[in-house]
């Protein structure tokens, strides 16, 4: 017969530690997301509201102050530019009720409109989706950080993502061809750190193949759980 035990308890300050990075990575989001929403919903439509208020006053007026308010208007068009672009970058897209599919889709759409100058790919090969949130959600923020760090790091010119499904595993890969993850590579930061502990709350790895000058591929792979139905979303990715 044999005796399966327990695995060992991760001694109990790492799991504090571990637990507070995540809860601090959470809050962050959140408050990134506050802020973006509240550039958006209050001070986007003031202005809106004071440049339409301009241009009534400009058709009202002939005198001297009418190129003035005139160059208002154009400065607050611009303006209105900016705070829009600043709340769309920051809002994370939403992928409540997404399956795994779609949220990898959202996750590439969402980062190539702010990084126009890179070429992204998004490969799917045999894929039975998933609404398994837990998966979608680990596997969309490991994706998310690991575009970021693409586009922060890497140089690169092209990035390529592949979702696969084989063998009872999700695959996920990022491939970049930039200077790779060198000897200079910033240690003590937390991106790579939550991306392997994400990985391991799903039970799964997630490895980088890098060599100095040509490029970086990062792989994680997660075990399929028991399907949830699929049931139909608004998203067509
Ligand atoms: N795709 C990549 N190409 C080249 N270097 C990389 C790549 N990804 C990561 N790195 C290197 O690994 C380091 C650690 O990455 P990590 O995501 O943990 O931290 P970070 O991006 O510097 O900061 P943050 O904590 O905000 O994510 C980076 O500072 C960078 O030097
Ligand atoms: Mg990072």
């Amino acid at each position: 017969m044999v005796i399966r035990r327990a695995p060992p308890l991760p001694r109990p300050h790492k799991i504090r530690a571990q637990e507070l990075s995540d809860l601090v990575s959470d809050i962050r989001e959140f408050e990134r997301e506050r802020v973006a929403r509240e550039l958006h919903d209050g001070v986007l439509q003031s202005l809106v509201a004071l440049k339409i208020k301009l241009e009534n006053a400009l058709q009202a007026t002939s005198g001297p102050f009418a190129s003035e308010i005139s160059e208002s208007i154009a400065q607050l068009y611009a303006d209105i530019g900016e705070v829009r672009a600043i709340a769309r970058n920051e809002l994370p897209p939403r992928i409540e009720g997404a399956s795994l599919r779609q949220a990898i889709a959202l996750a590439v759409e969402s980062f190539t409109k702010r990084h126009s100058s890179l070429d992204v790919v998004f490969r799917r090969i045999h894929v039975n989706d998933t609404f398994d949130s837990d998966v979608t959600w680990g596997l969309f923020r490991i994706l998310q950080e690991s575009l970021n760090n693409a586009a922060q790091h890497a140089r690169a010119t092209r990035i390529i993502v592949t979702l696969t499904e084989q063998a009872g595993s999700y695959e996920l890969t990022v491939t970049d061809d930039g200077i790779g993850i060198g000897t200079n590579a910033r240690l003590g930061r937390r991106g790579i750190v939550n991306m392997l502990s994400r990985a391991a709350d799903l039970g799964g790895t997630l490895t980088f193949e890098s060599n100095e000058g040509s490029g970086t591929m990062m792989r994680v792979a997660v075990p399929t759980r028991p399907r949830t139905t699929l049931e139909s979303g608004d998203y067509s990715a």
